[in-house]
């Protein structure tokens, strides 16, 4: 049974097969050496062992971080314990992180696998954080509310949708609204060890309002970081395998047009977008083929910086590399005053001085 439903389905995803589309070895980077730039001062954070797979940086340097990510295929050092979100101030001298406590008693902590993370700030200050979870390999969105004193999140709701299949990340535009990335890898596990190879274009991005849901953008391979410039007038998506940034313009009935395409030299996982330059910081990984089939030889860790990406000549910049040595499978990258934060899939995290 199990043969004629596999060559069905490989019928079907032959058919989705872009044009043109390079080989497996060069998607995944496969044979990539990775060449070491290593910024001054770099520290692991404390109290991260089993990954910080998103992190968002307040404007005042609180900052939240999601750990313990069990993601299909992926390593996980703690395959059966919930994930957790964590809070960091920047502020500190020698920052550590403190565990958030999440109160609710709809929610299932058991249960809680986070993924991609985004905060909202209303105006009158409330703090909201949506997150991306897979509780049970599903997907859902969970909205919280932040409770500085008290250091914990209250739960407040759980957002599901039929065009919210397998999400990775989300960017929030209010408390309810936000736009989300479809990978499609959290759908069917079992499928993932060769489909990787075809290049697929079955990966879409979501905006999603209590009253409206919608396909905004699709033909990705593995759609994987979104974020939107400070002005919100711009929404960037990194296309993991074909090494992609994308710019969109955001209308104001909240559907996209692609501006223009970045190629980097690298898979660009998760994108933060600095409040006050503009710049794109983005969690790469150089020698992708490690982190979906784990070795001897661990992933490594890149960060790029691009400056100007709205210009005719955006300047990209290397601003961290490392074979795996230190840090394993960068996911992410966000500065506040001259610091850089960098998260790992199911790792570490490093803080460094630029
Ligand atoms: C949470 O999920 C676990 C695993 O499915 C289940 O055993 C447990 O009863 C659930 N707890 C609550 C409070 O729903
Ligand atoms: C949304 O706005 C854009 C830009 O004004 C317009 O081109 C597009 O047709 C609109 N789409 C819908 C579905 O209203
Ligand atoms: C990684 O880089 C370090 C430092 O440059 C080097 O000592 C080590 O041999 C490298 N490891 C691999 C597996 O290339």
């Amino acid at each position: 049974m199990a043969k004629p439903v596999l060559l069905t389905l490989l019928g079907l995803g032959l058919t989705l097969l872009k044009d043109h589309r390079p080989s497996y070895e060069a998607r995944l980077k496969a044979f990539q050496e990775v060449e070491p730039v290593q910024p001054a001062n770099c520290k692991l954070v404390k109290g991260i062992e089993t990954g910080s797979e998103d992190l968002e940086i307040l404007p005042n340097g609180l900052t939240f971080i999601s750990t313990g990510l069990k993601y299909p295929g992926i390593k996980s050092f703690e395959p059966d314990k919930p994930g957790k979100i964590l809070l960091m101030d920047l502020n500190e001298d020698d920052p550590t992180v403190l565990e958030l406590r999440i109160i609710g008693s709809e929610f299932n902590l058991s249960l809680f696998n986070p993924h991609g993370i985004s905060t909202f700030t209303d105006e009158d200050n409330t703090i909201y954080l949506l997150v991306v979870n897979h509780p049970n390999m599903k997907t859902t969105v969970e909205l919280f509310k932040f409770q500085q004193e008290e250091k914990s999140l209250l739960h407040l709701k759980t957002i599901r949708h039929k065009l919210l299949p397998s999400v990775n990340d989300i960017v929030a535009v209010g408390p309810e609204h936000f736009y989300a990335t479809n990978d499609h890898y959290f759908t069917d596990p079992y499928l993932k060890s060769w489909e990787l190879y075809l290049g697929l274009a079955w990966s879409y991005v979501v905006y999603y309002s209590p009253n409206k849901v919608q396909v905004v953008a699709d033909g990705f391979d593995f759609a994987n970081g979104i974020s939107i410039s400070p002005d919100g007038k711009y929404v960037y998506i990194a296309e993991l395998l074909s090494h992609k940034i994308h710019v969109y313009e955001k209308h104001a009935n909240w559907t996209l047009t692609l501006l223009k395409s970045l190629v980097a030299n690298t898979l660009v996982d998760n994108i933060s977008v600095d409040p006050v330059t503009g710049d794109l910081w983005v969690g790469c990984h150089p020698d992708g083929m490690k982190i979906f089939h784990p070795s001897n030889s661990p992933p490594g860790s890149e960060v790029i910086q691009i400056q100007n990406i709205l210009t005719e000549e955006p300047k990209v910049t290397r601003v961290y590399a490392e074979n795996g040595t230190v840090l394993q499978g960068s996911t992410v990258a966000s500065v506040y005053k001259g610091k850089l934060l960098i998260g790992t899939v199911y790792q570490k995290a490093l803080y460094c001085e630029l």
